[in-house]
Parts: C-alpha cells; structure tokens; sequence
C-alpha cells in the first residue's frame, strides 16, 4: 500500500459529466471522492448537499470524503452520514461543541476530521486530536478552487505532524487542500502530510485526467 491517498475535489469536476470523471480517478489511483459542501455563510460560496453525495456513492466504491465549509455543521451530520459519508470533516472555527460533534460522527460510524483555516494556528487541536481520524490543513482560504498554495502552510504542517507522533496517534490522518499541483505535492508530503486533496491539478487541466493523476503520483514517488 502507498504511503499516500490522493482525494480528489469534484469541485473542479464537470458536473455534467460526473460520473465519467469519478470514474477516471478511481481508474487512476484515487483513494477518496472529496467532496466540498459550501453554505454561502461560511465562506463566500455556496455548492452542494447531501443529494450529490447519495448520487457519488451509487458511481463508485472509493470513500466519500465530505468537507463540510457551513456554519453549526453538527446540524447536517446525520444527512451527510445517511447520505453516505465516509469521512466527515467539519471546521474548528464553526464548531462551539466540536467534541459533541466529533462523538456523534463516530457514533454513526463514520470517520471523524476536524479542518482548520490557514490562520488558526495548530495548536486549537491540541485537545481535540486523540478524538479524531483526520486532521485537514487548509492551504488556501476556503471557498473556491483554483488558488495558490500558501507556503506557510508546510510550517503548520509539521507541527500538526509531530503533534500526531507525539500523542502516538499513528491511524490519524493529515490531509492538505489547496492549491497542490504537480510542483509542490513532494514538498507537502515531506512535511508530513499524507492526503492530498486537488481539485484543479486533476480536473482542469489542458492534459487529460489520466495524465494529471500520473503526474501527482510519479512527483511523490520520485
Ligand atoms: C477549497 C476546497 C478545496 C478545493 C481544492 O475551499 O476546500 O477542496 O476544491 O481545489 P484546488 O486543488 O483547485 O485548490
Ligand atoms: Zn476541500
């Protein structure tokens, strides 16, 4: 097994065509499906709902990995989970009872992450991170495919990392979205990171999908 996952941001994706896009990354090595849920309040976008994620389970048999970008999150938990969530991530800065929210995913059985914005410093896990299978960094602001990574973001990383080894939390996972290309995977993957979500990378490019996901995976293994 790879010592990484490549989750992929249908965001990006032609949403006409989305079940032949779901299926090429699925044929070229993707892990997960990750799917960005936006409410216009948390950030300046609005995107989709539990509807599509129902919709992505029946195209194919990868998990469903569910950033959900909405205010109160732990309102929408159950309809993402029966939706059929397998990894469902809510953000530290729109959570007041994250361990309430965090218990309650894992009560459904489903993975729970915590994400955090790229100015909340790492340390807002500290507590929450025994409780939790995923941490997910953001390396852009939220809201829209298509940016820059932010290079500090790789400090954050590390710490997030060694916070893990610390607490001897070994199954945790540490993913990162945003920005990540071709270019900048190895270095993110060398902090420690070891999910790489890319929307763009994958499906906006002048080459085809089979190319880009070959790409992102020869640049980590190289
Ligand atoms: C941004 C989303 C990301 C985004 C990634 O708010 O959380 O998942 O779609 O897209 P790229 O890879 O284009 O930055
Ligand atoms: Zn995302």
């Amino acid at each position: 097994m790879t010592p990484y996952k490549i989750s992929p941001s249908i965001l990006t994706a032609d949403f006409a065509n989305l079940g032949r896009d779901i299926f090429l990354v699925e044929t070229y090595g993707a892990s997960y499906i990750h799917v960005d849920v936006m409410d216009g309040v948390f950030v300046p976008n609005i995107t989709i709902g539990p509807l599509v994620v129902s919709a992505l389970k029946k195209m194919t048999s990868l998990a469903i990995d569910v950033h959900l970008m909405i205010e109160k999150p732990e309102r929408y938990i159950n309809d993402f989970i029966s939706a059929g969530a397998n990894v469902l991530t809510l953000h530290v800065e729109a959570c007041t009872h994250l361990h309430r929210a965090i218990e309650k995913i894992k009560s459904l059985n489903c993975k729970a992450g915590v994400a955090l914005n790229p100015s909340t410093p790492a340390s807002t896990i500290e507590e929450i991170l025994p409780f939790i299978d995923l941490i997910l960094v953001m390396s852009v602001n939220p809201g829209f495919g298509g940016q820059s990574f932010i290079k500090q973001s790789l400090r954050k990383i590390s710490q997030i990392k060694e916070m893990i080894t610390q607490q001897g939390l070994s199954e945790c996972e540490l993913e990162v979205d945003g920005g990540i290309n071709a270019n900048n995977i190895k270095s993110i993957f060398e902090a420690g990171a070891n999910v790489f979500v890319a929307g763009s990378a994958i499906f906006n490019q002048s080459y085809s999908i089979e190319e880009s996901m070959k790409k992102l995976k020869q640049a980590l293994e190289t």
